[in-house]
Parts: structure tokens; C-alpha cells; sequence
């Protein structure tokens, strides 16, 4: 269904990113991994991406926060695959506190990574995406935008904030053929979120469970060739924020 296509993924060495960079290779995609970690990390995932797309993968190191060094990255990408048809911002992080007591790089720091990083990754892909006449970005939100959740202000504004960078995207890309939808996860077992068996949030989720970073990665899936469905939020998140 992707043969052919290129698909970047930030913070794709492990979690949600990782899933989803399988997802996509399974569908056929070649896989460009970016992320601030040790490349050496990814070329297990790089691996298995290339078993599952018979294709190209790599991996990259680079901090999305980084106007300049996302420009060059791509530039690479460019170099290295030709172009780019799929974008998934997934990088984030969390700087967790109550905002009475805050230290002001955490905030900047959550908001440049998580909402800034996926601008600049949209700002220097935009141009081959809009080249080719079609592609897809995917940005990995949180229903911490949609709800808020104590603690988290600096996160949820950032996630907030990338949900209107999404319909704004699908606003302006429309008219050449780029789709910009958002995925809002809700609770996923992943390295970023830990144990959380003792979290009373749990008994909140209607369908009961923590939700996998593959449920997550089929809804990416889904919207990379979903080509009526741009400008859209779709929860992943076992119904808490319904
Ligand atoms: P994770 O912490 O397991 O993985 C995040 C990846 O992003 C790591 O590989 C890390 O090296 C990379 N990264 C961090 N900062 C970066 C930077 N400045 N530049 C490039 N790469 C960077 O996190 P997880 O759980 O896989 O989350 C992925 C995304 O999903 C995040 O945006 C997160 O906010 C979002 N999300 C996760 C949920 C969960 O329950 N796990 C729930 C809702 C949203």
C-alpha cells in the first residue's frame, strides 16, 4: 500500500515511533528514523524495518528542536531517499510539575521539542511533500491537549498546541494534495510513561486497560492512506477523553 513511498518518523527508536516505523514498513514504506539518541540505538529497529519493506531504512541524528539541524537532516533525507511522502512527529518529552512551582526551562524545553520540533519538521519537509502533489503528515498529540491533566501544563499546552498546528497545516496544504491529521494517544505502555498499575487515571478508561504502541501505530497506519481524512484528531486513548 506504501511501496514506493518514504516515510520520515521522529523519535522513532523505541516507543511509539518504533511501532509506528514497523507499521509503516510493513505497509511497504522505506523508513527514516530521526531521533536526539544514539544512532547506533535505531539500527536494531532500522533492521527489522528493513525485513518488514524488503527496502531502505536509516536512521538519523538530530534534536527536533533545532531549526538548523532539522534543515540538514533533511536535506540528508533528501539525498539519501530522493524525497519524502510521510511525516510522523512523534518526538516528544515530559517536564512534569505543577505550574505554581515550574521552572521556566522545563516549560520551554517541553514546548520546544514537542511543539516547535514539529514545526521545524514540517517547515523543511513541506517543500518536497508539496512537490510530489501528495503526502500525509501524522502528529502524534496526546489527550492531554483535549483534556488538560494536572501537572502536565507545559505538556498539554504543547500538545494543544500541536493539535491547531494540525488543522492549520490541513488548511494550507489542502490545495496540493497534503493531508495533516493528529493521533491523540491516551494512556500507552511505553518507556515514557512507566509503571503505572497504581495510577487511579487507569480506572477512568472506559475500556478498562493501558492501551499498546501497536494500537497506536495501526491508527498511523490508517491515516497514512486515509485520502478523504485530513485536518482530523483521532483518539487512541480506550475512550478517557470521550
Ligand atoms: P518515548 O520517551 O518512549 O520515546 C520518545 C522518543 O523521542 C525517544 O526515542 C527520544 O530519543 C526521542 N526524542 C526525544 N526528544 C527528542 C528531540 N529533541 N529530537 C528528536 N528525538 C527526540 O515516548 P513515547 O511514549 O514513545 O511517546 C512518543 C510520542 O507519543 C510523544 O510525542 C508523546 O508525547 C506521545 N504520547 C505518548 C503517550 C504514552 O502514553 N506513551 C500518550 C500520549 C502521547
Amino acid at each position: 500500500m506504501l511501496k514506493g513511498k518514504v516515510a520520515v518518523v521522529t523519535g522513532g527508536s523505541r516507543g511509539l515511533g518504533e511501532a509506528i516505523a514497523y507499521k509503516l514498513a510493513s505497509m511497504g514504506a522505506e523508513i527514516a528514523i530521526v531521533d536526539i539518541g544514539d544512532p547506533a540505538k535505531a539500527q536494531p529497529v532500522c533492521d527489522k524495518c528493513k525485513e518488514h519493506n524488503q527496502g531502505k531504512a536509516k536512521a538519523y541524528q538530530c534534536d527536533v528542536s533545532d531549526f538548523q539541524a532539522v534543515k540538514e537532516t533533511v536535506a540528508q533525507i533528501k539525498a539519501d531517499f530522493g524525497t519524502v511522502h510521510i511525516l510522523v512527529n512523534n518526538a516528544g518529552i515530559t517536564r512534569d510539575g505543577l505550574a505554581a512551582m515550574m521552572k521556566e526551562e522545563d516549560f520551554d524545553q517541553v514546548l520546544a521539542v514537542n511543539l516547535k520540533g514539529a514545526f521545524n519538521m514540517i517547515r523543511h519537509c513541506a517543500g518536497l511533500l508539496i512537490r510530489n502533489r501528495e503526502g500525509c503528515i501524522i502528529n502524534i498529540a496526546s489527550v492531554a491537549g483535549l483534556m488538560g491533566n494536572a501537572g502536565q501544563c507545559n505538556y498539554a499546552a504543547s500538545k494543544a498546541g500541536l493539535i491547531g498546528l494540525t488543522k492549520t497545516i490541513a488548511k494550507e496544504l489542502a490545495p496540493k494534495g497534503v493531508r495533516c491529521n493528529a493521533i491523540a494517544p491516551g494512556f500507552i505502555a511505553t518507556d515514557m510513561t512507566g509503571d503505572q498499575t497504581e495510577n487511579p487515571l487507569l480506572k477512568m478508561i472506559p475500556l478498562g486497560k493501558m492501551g499498546e504502541a501497536a494500537d497506536v501505530a495501526e491508527a498511523a497506519g490508517y491515516l497514512a492512506v486515509a485520502k478523504y481524512v485530513t485536518g482530523d484528531v483521532l483518539r487512541v486513548d480506550g475512550g478517557i477523553a470521550m
